[in-house]
C-alpha cells in the first residue's frame, strides 16, 4: 500500500450500460446517461458508510471521444450539472471529490469548476471519490513514464500513474455485462478482485454494492504468495 493511500479498500467502477439501458426501454441513449448519474449517489454513500476507502468511477473514456458528437455534448453538460449541483451535497457528506484524467480537451470553463470542486472537498476524509472523466489507463502509464527518470521504483512509479498515490485497486466491479478493462486502471488493477456484473449501470445500488464488497471479503488474495495455512505447512 502506499504511504498516502487512505484507510479502507480501494474500489474501481466501470459503470457501463448507460445506453443499452436506455435503448431497451425505447428510449434515447441520453436518458440512460442521465440515469446514469442519478445512480452515483446512492452508490457513493454506501461505500462511504461501508468504510471503503477511496472510490474511482469510470464516467468517461478517452476513447470515448469517438462517439457521435451530440452524445458527448450531452455527457460533458452531464458533468458540469454534477459539479455544479453535487459538490455541495458530497463535501457535507465528508467526500472528497477529485477528476483523474486529461483537462486540456474538455468544454472551456469545465476545467476551473473541476479545481472548485476539488478545492471545497479537500479537506473532506470520508471517501476520496475520484471521477476519471477523459481518462486513459494506458496514457496515465506513458505520461510516468515520460516524467519519471531510470532509477524510479515501483511505488514511486505508481504514484506517478495514479497522480495521487491512490494506490492498488482492491475490487473492481464493471456493471454492464462486458467483461474487459477498456483501458481502465491498468497499473492499478495488477492484483485488483474482479467483479462483472450484468446489470446496467442506471439500475445498479447500494444492495449491488454491499453484495460486492460481501463477495471480496470472501477472497483469498494471495499476491503471488502461498495461502496462510500452507506457509505453516
Ligand atoms: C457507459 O455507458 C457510459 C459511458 C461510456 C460514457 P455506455 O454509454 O457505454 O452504455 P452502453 O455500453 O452503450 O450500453
Ligand atoms: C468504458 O465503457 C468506459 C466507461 C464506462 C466510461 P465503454 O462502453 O466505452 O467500453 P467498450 O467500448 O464497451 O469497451
Ligand atoms: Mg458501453
Amino acid at each position: 500500500m502506499q504511504s498516502n493511500h487512505s484507510p479502507g479498500p480501494h474500489l474501481g467502477i466501470i459503470m457501463d450500460g448507460n445506453g443499452r439501458w436506455a435503448t431497451a426501454r425505447g428510449l434515447p441513449r441520453g436518458r440512460g446517461h442521465e440515469a446514469g448519474v442519478r445512480a452515483i449517489r446512492p452508490v457513493v454513500e454506501a461505500a462511504a458508510d461501508a468504510g471503503v476507502g477511496t472510490l474511482t468511477l469510470y464516467a468517461f473514456s478517452s476513447d470515448n471521444w469517438k462517439r457521435p458528437r451530440a452524445e458527448v455534448a450531452l455527457l460533458m453538460g452531464l458533468l458540469r450539472r454534477y459539479l455544479d449541483e453535487e459538490i455541495e451535497a458530497l463535501r457535507r457528506s465528508g467526500i472528497r471529490v477529485t477528476l483523474v484524467g486529461r483537462r486540456d480537451r474538455l468544454p472551456r470553463g469545465m476545467a476551473a469548476r473541476i479545481a472548485r470542486a476539488e478545492a471545497e472537498t479537500a479537506s473532506a476524509t470520508r471517501l476520496h471519490l475520484r471521477i476519471a472523466f477523459d481518462y486513459s489507463g494506458r496514457d496515465a502509464i506513458l505520461d510516468a513514464a515520460r516524467r519519471s527518470d531510470p532509477a524510479v521504483d515501483r511505488q514511486a512509479f505508481g504514484r506517478l500513474v495514479s497522480g495521487d498515490g491512490s494506490g492498488d485497486v482492491d475490487l473492481l466491479i464493471r456493471t454492464g455485462g462486458e467483461k474487459r478493462l477498456s483501458d481502465f486502471l491498468l497499473w492499478e488493477c495488477a492484483y485488483a478482485e474482479l467483479r462483472f456484473v450484468d446489470r446496467m449501470w442506471p439500475d445498479f445500488g447500494a444492495g449491488d454494492l454491499m453484495a460486492a464488497l460481501a463477495d471480496l471479503a470472501t477472497r483469498h488474495r494471495r499476491f503471488g504468495g502461498l495461502p496462510a495455512a500452507s506457509v505453516a505447512a
